[in-house]
This record gives structure tokens, C-alpha cells and sequence, in this order.
């Protein structure tokens, strides 16, 4: 973990670390020259220099730590500490992350079927498939944003999985989670609804009400699904409780158990963000997907009732207000697409532009919005809009010069 401190905390073997941001350049008392501090005689001449911050590599010392514990010690730095890991470019990254999810979609299905058929499921190999994903979201993070929401393949059962596995794996990369932690997020994201194979399609994909006995039917799944792996021992039990209770919600009101926030596990709570995230911005049988920011919005909303407030926002933070994969109006009337977000200007991401007022393709052209609105130019994104029948088209715009 990086963290800031001050030079009076400094002591010899201390790893002085240099972030991959600019930031360090416009903070002049902070010392930035990367290395092991070797004596106190060096930390009283960076005193005596004038120097009075540094960021070090502290060691993880998770020692005696429950999963909960650490996850609000995380939470609560998640703001002292800026993002110290340099983005791999876009575009190269975008073509990898889009096999790791073609491979993901078949380790998906390859699960529901051992599942269905009564086999036990290859743990191993699946944390494979689940390490590619925190691969990815280490490279960078947006190309799985991106994916989650303009994926190429149609079958939700599969590809909520997946998203979901993705979604809490930036998040959790986002929180400075180990990498370990992220490989047992993936798995649980990846398995979280796999106790729906134990109810009849027929209600699963059902377009209207349920009735009340349908809906009761339904709220077993989390039990199913923690029934189906249990006796499997390759298991970690933060993956088997977070299938168990990703839908326990902060305010007692979620189900199976009516859990409030103190009794709901860390990784429950992450992949239930995950969760509701991507199962709103997605196309059901009952209704249209909601527009990310809007997506966003509710879920904010739901702050203090469904979710905890403190991880909602870095929710939202991590997201960014315009989540990459979105496609959004400018107020010159054109769209573009959100290729990746600007760390620290949620309201200008870099964009491409596709689409002229009347939606029709115009020669595409990259527009990082952090840098014209530093140069006063007047483009700006004024919301996200409904990529319709251009969704799938998006995806080549991703990937495209
Ligand atoms: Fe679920």
C-alpha cells in the first residue's frame, strides 16, 4: 500500500515511491526521489532541505485483519492515497480484455454446466479465468467498464456474470485490494447467481409479475447457489458467503436473512454493487437497461437503505460520472462515445466522436475533454444518451485509430 507521510514519520529502510501521476510535480515540499532510505543522518537532511511529505510503499500488513476490517481500513485511505498504477494504453489493452472475456463467457458456461450436471466444477481452472480478469483490470480498467456494458454476446445469465465479476474487480482494484482478494472477487462475481439453475427458467425469464410464491421461489437462490459449491473444499469461504449473501442490503431489508450492514460480509457487499449496477444497465425481458449516470443516480439514492453510503460514492468515483462504453451527447449536438475516464475530472473523459446531431456516422475523432477544457474550448458532455441500435457498432469505435 502507498501512503502519504510526513517526513518526521520517515525512517531508514523505508521505500520512498514516485506516483505515476504528475501530481508530485506540483507539490514542492514533497520528496519524490524514488528509493530505500538508508540512515537518519538522510531524513534529517531531506528535514533540514525543507522537504515535509513523501509517499512510501508501506508492506500490506493484513495480519489479524477480518475481510470487513480491511475493507474499511481501504476504504477509509481510498481518498488519502491517489492511484499509483500507470494505465496501459487504451486500445492495445481493449483487444486483450476482449478475449479475456470471450474466454470468461465459456468458463461461465462451463460452470453451469458441471453445475447442471451434477459434477463437481474445476475451482482451478476457473481462478484462471478470474486471474485474466484482474489482469486486465490492473492494465486498465475502463476496457472492462467498456465491455461490461457493449459486450458483443446477447445471453444475460452469462454475461452478468462475467460484467459482475468485472465490474467489482475495478472496484476492488480501485480500493487497493490485493491481488489475491481481486482473483476471489472474480470468482464470486462470476458464481454469485449460479443458484438460479435450481429454479425453472420459466420464473427466471418470466416478463410480467411474479406472483408471490414465484418471488419467494427466487429469493432462494443465494442458498441454492451457496448449496451447490459448499462441499466443494477449493472454495474460499469469502466466496462461498458472498454467493450466500449478495442480497443482504445495509438497512436489513435484502434477503435471504434481513442482514444489515455489520453482518453483511466485504465481498457481499462489493459484488452486491456489482450486481445491481449491471442488472440496471442492462437490457431484461420486463424492461429497457437505464443509462449509466442515471444507473448511478438511483444507486445513490439508495444510500443508507440498499447500500452503505461511504462505498456507494467511491462506487460512483470509480465509475466515473460517464462510465467508458457510454455514449453521450456534446453540446454541439454530435455523440461520442467514452473511450476512458480522466482520474480526478469525472465530468471530461477522452471521448470519440462518431455521430452527427442526427445520429448519422461522421469520421471519428478523439477528444481527450480534460484537455480542451484546459485550453477553453467550449465542448462539454451535457448527458449520456441510448445507444439503441449502435451498441454493438461501439465496440469497433473502441478498438478503431
Ligand atoms: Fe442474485
Amino acid at each position: 500500500m502507498i501512503k502519504k507521510i510526513s517526513i518526521d514519520e520517515l525512517a531508514p529502510g523505508m521505500e520512498v515511491v514516485r506516483l505515476s501521476s504528475e501530481m508530485w510535480k506540483h507539490l514542492p515540499y514533497l520528496y519524490a526521489e524514488p528509493g530505500v532510505i538508508e540512515s537518519e543522518e538522510q531524513v534529517a537532511a531531506l528535514r533540514k532541505e525543507g522537504y515535509r511529505q513523501v509517499f512510501v510503499q508501506l508492506a500490506e500488513d493484513n495480519e489479524g485483519l477480518t475481510d470487513e476490517q480491511r475493507l474499511d481500513q481501504l476504504i477509509s485511505d481510498r481518498d488519502a492515497a491517489p492511484p499509483a498504477r500507470e494505465r496501459a494504453p487504451f486500445k492495445q489493452s481493449m483487444r486483450r480484455t476482449q478475449v479475456t472475456y470471450e474466454s470468461a463467457m465459456s468458463c461461465a458456461m462451463r460452470i453451469v454446466n458441471d453445475v447442471k450436471l451434477g459434477r463437481k466444477m474445476d475451482y482451478q481452472a476457473a481462478v484462471e479465468t478470474a486471474g485474466a480478469i484482474v489482469d486486465c483490470a490492473i492494465r486498465n480498467p475502463d476496457t472492462l467498464i467498456c465491455l461490461s456494458k457493449l459486450s458483443a454476446f446477447d445471453n444475460y445469465t452469462y454475461t452478468h456474470s462475467i460484467n459482475v465479476s468485472a465490474i467489482a474487480v475495478v472496484f476492488g482494484e480501485y480500493i487497493g485490494m490485493t491481488r489475491e482478494e481481486l482473483v476471489d472477487l472474480g470468482m464470486a462475481g462470476m458464481m454469485h447467481d449460479l443458484g438460479k439453475t435450481s429454479i425453472a427458467q420459466s420464473i427466471i425469464n418470466k416478463p410480467g409479475r411474479l406472483t408471490a410464491k414465484e418471488f419467494a421461489e427466487i429469493r432462494k437462490h443465494p442458498g441454492y447457489g451457496f448449496a451447490l459449491l459448499k462441499d466443494n473444499k477449493d472454495i474460499p469461504s469469502r466466496v462461498l458467503e458472498a454467493i450466500r449473501l449478495h442480497h443482504e442490503k445495509y438497512n436489513g431489508s435484502g434477503y435471504p436473512h434481513g442482514l444489515t450492514r455489520k453482518d453483511i460480509p466485504a465481498f457481499a457487499r462489493i459484488i452486491g454493487l456489482a450486481d445491481i449496477y449491471d442488472a440496471l444497465t442492462s437490457d431484461r425481458c420486463y424492461r429497457d437497461a437505464i443509462l449509466p449516470n442515471k444507473a448511478l443516480g438511483i444507486m445513490y439514492g439508495m444510500r443508507e437503505q440498499e447500500f452503505d453510503p461511504l462505498e456507494i460514492q467511491l462506487f460512483i468515483k470509480c465509475l466515473g460520472i460517464f462510465p467508458s462504453g457510454s455514449l453521450v451527447l456534446l453540446n454541439t449536438g454530435d455523440y461520442a462515445v467514452v473511450r476512458e475516464s480522466n482520474p480526478g475530472k469525472p465530468l471530461s473523459p477522452k471521448i470519440k466522436i462518431i455521430l452527427d446531431k442526427s445520429m448519422r456516422p461522421i469520421p471519428a475523432r478523439t477528444v481527450n475533454l480534460a484537455e480542451e477544457a484546459d485550453g477553453g474550448a467550449e465542448l462539454e458532455i451535457i448527458e449520456c444518451a441510448d445507444p439503441g441500435v449502435y451498441k454493438k457498432k461501439l465496440v469497433g469505435y473502441m478498438t478503431a485509430d
